[in-house]
């Protein structure tokens, strides 16, 4: 009977580059939806998966994406680790890193 039911977290911490920050995102709630409640100054648009604005590499740790990112990456891009911050789960810890395309970047949180 012990065993059964596997313990899962119910958070996971993202750490996001450039900022050098971390922060807490429970599980289940989408990357950048989670950011922008905390704060977090993150290159958006759409919320809806179509922009691409949130476009954001992933050093290490996985995601589950909610959509197909090939309608908005290329494939090199979804090759090299870039996905769709607003539409991503996580499933595990992360460390992303948010390309530095934008004036906006140089703020903080
Ligand atoms: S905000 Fe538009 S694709 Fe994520």
């Amino acid at each position: 009977m012990l065993g059964v039911f596997k313990k899962t977290a119910a958070t996971y911490v993202a750490r996001i580059e450039p900022f050098g920050i971390e922060i807490t995102i429970p599980k289940g709630q989408r990357l950048l939806s989670s950011a922008l409640t905390q704060g977090v100054k993150w290159p958006h648009r759409c919320k809806v998966g179509s922009c691409g604005t949130c476009k954001t590499l992933v050093l290490s740790g996985e995601i589950k994406p909610q959509i197909n990112f090939g309608y908005v990456l290329d494939a090199e891009e979804i090759e090299q680790g870039y996905i769709l911050a607003c539409q991503s789960t996580l499933k595990s810890d992360v460390h992303v890193s948010i390309p530095p395309r934008t004036k906006k970047l140089k703020g903080k949180i």
